[in-house]
């Protein structure tokens, strides 16, 4: 959907702001819709301010995900996304979603583009041909070292099992760009928001040190062919990331306007869970490629569900359909900015939305409108009066209501979209107030209050213009309705957001026309019910309308990407523990690994045994501090290649701080003893 650009001001420059690409290999929840909702409030925003804005979104269809959810349906990997991105372009005009483009990674565009890019890396340098062999997480896609797994061989992202994969790959030189990252962070501290993510950028991964990516697969087909060596498809993560650019037309064309109009983005907005790869691999790439970084990467908090990640398999999905069907866009809308702090994890209840509908927007705002419209009818034949006799009470009122709009202006910018409903709300609630404390219904029965009257009701009509005026970005139907109850229309010279900061604006004779209530209020409990029976009655369609096939079921399962995520890890019987055979070992000799800079090789005396472990600490221990060293060693872990030196176990550190410290025991013990 193109959309029009109106701009009501002189042209303030160019803004661009992206989603994430998403996955079209399950249906969109409402996770999906929050970030895609907050990129569409801040692109209206900015349109209305001015500014020439591309907002970007589409889809990520690559990868080995997607080609086995695509083949337990039956489908080709192509018909398949193709099917899935029409329902996902549905959904985005069922909430009016105004983007401007819509990329897709199967497009020629993005193609060639990733393709030049993949290119321009190698013929740099910056990727070169390697070996593999690690351990891979299917569902995210992701190669991990042994010392990043979990409990044994489970991916740290999704904890699902990993498992051992080798191949010929191509390496990227991420670790070249470690202090490059380290030093662009300390310039410019928004390339990574909120400040809470960026330090858990720099203690977990850039401190300790960057490994190599591999960028390349063989073990599937579904993606981007390598462009000089076709057996390699390029790796999901580093298509993905490319789109940015390759849809302003980077690497496609030979001068891309679009490009050197737009980028750098200035907004990259995307929820927690990969703000690794956009804060870490994309700028590393864009740094390589001698191009700007993004001047914002924000990564928002979590949707969740009963405190839990929303997922297929627990069945807590929550679509935003339902609640589309029964209470419009805008209430869905004002309900997702309004209730979440834009950063942190939220909860997801239909009783919290049923009551922020009923709260806010049927008793605030709704009250506020009608009873307004209703009285300048009653009172004044539906015309809306001028300012006559003033009082001291009024000024509290047009004082908030004129000085909101510039707070509203920074915290949109500042991405605090609860925060800034917040204090447009404390208009609405001031509005109400004053209803209260005036009492118009007491001054129109009095004809020496006239004038007082008159006073209270226009008053009254200019705070509603003004909140119809900062709301529009979020709610674009009340907006309109409001000023159409108010008799004004939205192309109208009073309504610019320049018109929200001045209060004397509605043209003398203006007619109010009093129409539908804005938001109907609720009963709650019956409502709940409702609301639950049609969730569940879409939740079973769409599982139906998805093949709901074993098959299907057990693909969506494995592969329902970091959705699981369990935020603590299960609990274990003293069995489980008894399962491990941890031992104290004796560090003999200690060398670097020749083909990695986090690795090191060691050699360890355990009781009879010697035993060799490659391990993950050289950013915190040099060789020769280690031998002679008592450490704690894991000893029945499978034994695995580690960049093609074999591992046979691991010893034990702890990390905090972006550090690793060594476990030993504090008595000096024979070797082999074995801890419990
Ligand atoms: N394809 C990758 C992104 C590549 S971008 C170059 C991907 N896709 S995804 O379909 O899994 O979408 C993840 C994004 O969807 C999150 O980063 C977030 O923007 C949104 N959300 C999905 N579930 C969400 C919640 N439960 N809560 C909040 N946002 C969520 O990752």
């Amino acid at each position: 959907m193109s959309q029009e650009k109106e701009t009501h001001q002189e042209n303030k420059g160019t803004f661009y702001i992206t989603t994430p690409i998403y996955y079209p290999s399950g249906k969109l929840h409402i996770g999906h819709t929050y970030t895609t909702v907050a990129s569409d409030v801040m692109s209206r925003f900015k349109r209305e301010m001015g500014y020439d804005v591309t907002f970007l979104t589409g889809t990520d269809e690559h990868g080995e995900k997607i080609q086995s959810t695509a083949k337990a349906q039956g489908m080709e990997p192509k018909a398949y996304v193709d099917q899935m991105v029409e329902d996902i372009k549905k959904i985005w005009e069922s909430m009016e979603i105004s983007y401007d483009i819509f990329i897709r990674t199967t497009d020629d565009i993005h193609k060639k583009g990733v393709q030049k890019i993949f290119q321009q890396l190698y013929d740099k340098g910056d990727i070169y041909k390697d070996e593999y062999e690690g351990w891979y997480c299917t569902p995210c896609e992701s190669f991990w070292t042994e010392t990043q797994l979990e409990e044994g061989h489970k991916c740290p992202d999704c904890r699902r099992e990993a498992h051992i994969t080798r191949e010929e790959a191509y390496f990227f030189k991420l670790s070249k760009y470690q202090e490059p990252l380290m030093d662009y962070y300390e310039k410019h501290p928004e390339i990574c928001l909120p400040e809470s993510r960026k330090n858990e950028m720099l203690n977990n991964f850039l401190k300790p040190g960057l490994e190599d990516l591999c960028v390349s697969r063989t073990s599937f087909d579904w993606g981007i062919p390598v462009p000089f060596d076709e057996k390699h498809v390029i790796y999901v993560w580093l298509d993905a990331l490319s789109n940015y650019i390759t849809a302003l037309g980077y690497g496609s064309e030979e001068n891309p306007k679009a490009y050197h109009q737009y980028w750098p983005a200035d907004v990259h907005l995307m929820a927690k869970e990969i703000v690794r790869f956009h804060t870490i691999i994309w700028p590393a790439m864009l740094m390589a490629l001698e191009l700007p970084l993004p001047k914002k990467v924000f990564g928002h908090g979590w949707i969740l569900f009963g405190e839990d990640k929303m997922s297929k398999s627990k069945g807590n999905i929550v679509y935003p359909e339902p609640f589309i069907k029964r209470y419009g866009i805008d209430a869905l809308k004002y309900f997702l900015l309004r209730e979440f702090t834009f950063g942190q994890d939220g909860n997801f209840t239909n009783t919290l939305f049923l009551q922020r509908y009923n709260s806010d927007l049927a008793n605030d705002l709704g009250n506020l409108v009608s009873r307004t419209v209703a009285m300048i009818e009653q009172y004044n034949e539906g015309i809306v009066p001028t300012e006559k006799q003033k009082e001291a009470l009024d000024d509290e009122l047009k004082t908030l209501a004129v000085s909101t709009a510039d707070q509203v202006e920074t915290l949109i910018d500042d991405l605090q979209f609860h925060e800034a409903l917040e204090s447009i709300w404390k208009i609405v609630r001031r509005s109400n107030k004053y209803i209260d404390e005036t009492t118009p219904w007491i001054l129109a029965k009095d004809e020496n209050q006239k004038d007082r009257l008159d006073t209270v009701l226009k008053n009254l009509a200019e705070s509603i213009r003004i909140v119809s005026i900062l709301i529009k970005s979020f709610m674009g139907h009340t907006a309109a309705e409001i000023q159409q109850q108010l008799g004004l229309q939205e192309s109208s010279e009073s309504m610019t957001w320049e018109d929200a900061k001045i209060f004397d604006k509605i043209p003398a004779g203006t007619k109010v026309k009093k129409g539908e209530a804005l938001f109907k209020r609720l009963k709650i409990e019956q409502e709940a019910k409702e609301l639950a029976a049609d969730n569940d009655a879409y939740a079973q369609k769409i599982q139906q309308a998805s093949g709901g096939s074993k098959e299907t079921k057990a693909v969506e399962e494995k592969t329902e990407e970091k959705e699981e995520q369990a935020e603590e890890k299960e609990e274990i019987t003293i069995d489980d523990f008894a399962k491990i055979d941890l031992r104290v070992a004796l560090v003999k000799e200690a060398e670097k690994h020749p083909k990695a800079d986090r690795l090191l090789v060691l050699q360890l005396q355990v009781g009879e045994e010697t035993r060799q472990v490659v391990s993950g600490i050289a950013q915190d221990y040099q060789p020769e501090d280690l031998v002679g060293k008592t450490v704690i060693y894991l000893q029945n872990l499978k034994p695995i290649k580690l960049r093609g030196i074999k591992s046979q176990g691991m010893i034990m550190a702890a990390e905090g701080d972006g550090k690793l410290g060594l476990l030993t025991v504090d008595k000096a013990l024979p070797d082999g003893s074995s801890v419990s």
